[in-house]
């Protein structure tokens, strides 16, 4: 077995690796003067299976482009396997035609991976909204992982939270409310989130009351942190005491974080899916585990 990372997910893939007590394997890429992409499979994989790393966050199709040189390359070479592990996974939250004519990019992306030779797929905590099932998209064998656990041990183990109310800040983040609870031990329960631009959401409360409540919000994604502002807003005003904040994907658009901590949260922690100031929380064991139950 072969874990390999692309430049962006080097780091992922060397802790996954090093989980297996492997050594990650290698590659050299760079970019031709004219600014075309040149890459290089440095570790022999002739009859090996590869698990190829590549989150796909920020330039999301740079890296969508890196990861189809890298499998395709890994095939042409005789990997005997090639199975993705895509931790974040861009451009799933396109994944219906909202004004007549856009683009369906997250079936186009989707039928990229597999084009490239990707026997098979991994990703974590991906934005499955309209489409509630990978299988929906991928014809390959696909699965979805949540790091939701892992950022609820981390929580518990901080330590600052008082038997906490998990709150999603809406209906979709049910899932993962849900999970957190479970591993705290304590109740959920979700706002209703209406998106009226790129950078603005409008966030209701629901059922629960968070007075003299200590609170976790947990999303999948912070990007420009307005979904996360607003949800902190109103629990707040009413009269949450202590709030922290989870993400498995910090994306984190320039002045999200900012944005957060001057509402008062205590802190907002997120996971290495995307190197950021708040990736506290790894998901290597996660990705490892994946990558044993293959290869044993
Ligand atoms: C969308 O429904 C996602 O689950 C997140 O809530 C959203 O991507 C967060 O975006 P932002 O931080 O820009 O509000």
């Amino acid at each position: 077995m072969i874990v390999v990372g692309g430049p962006t997910s080097e780091a992922l893939a060397s802790k996954v690796a090093s989980e297996l007590g492997l050594e990650a394997g290698k590659l050299e890429v760079r970019r031709f003067p004219d600014g075309e992409k040149y890459l290089r499979v440095l570790t022999d994989v002739q009859g090996q299976n590869v698990a190829v790393i590549q989150s796909i966050h920020h330039t999301p199709d740079e890296l969508l482009f890196e990861y189809l040189l890298m499998a395709n390359t890994m095939k042409d070479l005789g990997a005997k396997k090639v199975t993705a592990f895509i931790p974040y996974f861009a451009y799933a939250r396109q994944d219906e035609r909202f004004k007549p004519g856009e683009a369906l990019s997250f079936k186009t992306v989707s039928k990229l991976i597999e084009s490239v030779g990707t026997d098979e797929i991994y990703t974590i905590d991906m934005h499955q909204h309209r489409v509630l099932k990978s299988s929906e998209v991928f014809s390959i064998p696909s699965h979805n992982l949540s790091a939701m656990p892992f950022l609820a041990d981390h929580v518990q183990k901080l330590g600052k939270l008082q038997n906490p109310l998990v709150i999603g800040p809406d209906a979709e983040a049910e899932q993962w409310a849900k999970l957190a609870a479970e591993r705290l031990h304590t109740d959920y329960d979700v706002f209703q989130k209406t998106r009226l631009g790129d950078a603005k959401v409008e966030v209701r409360p629901r059922r629960s009351n968070a007075n003299g409540r200590d609170v976790l919000i947990v999303d999948d994604i912070i990007s420009t942190g307005g979904t996360i502002v607003e949800a902190v807003k109103i629990l707040f005003g009413q009269g949450a005491k202590r709030i922290q904040v989870a993400c498995t994907h910090p994306i984190l658009a320039p002045g999200a974080l900012e944005k957060i901590k001057v509402t008062g949260v205590e802190d907002v922690i997120g996971t290495d899916t995307v190197p950021s100031p708040i990736s506290v929380v790894t998901v290597a064991p996660l990705i490892a585990e994946q990558v044993k139950r293959k290869s044993g």
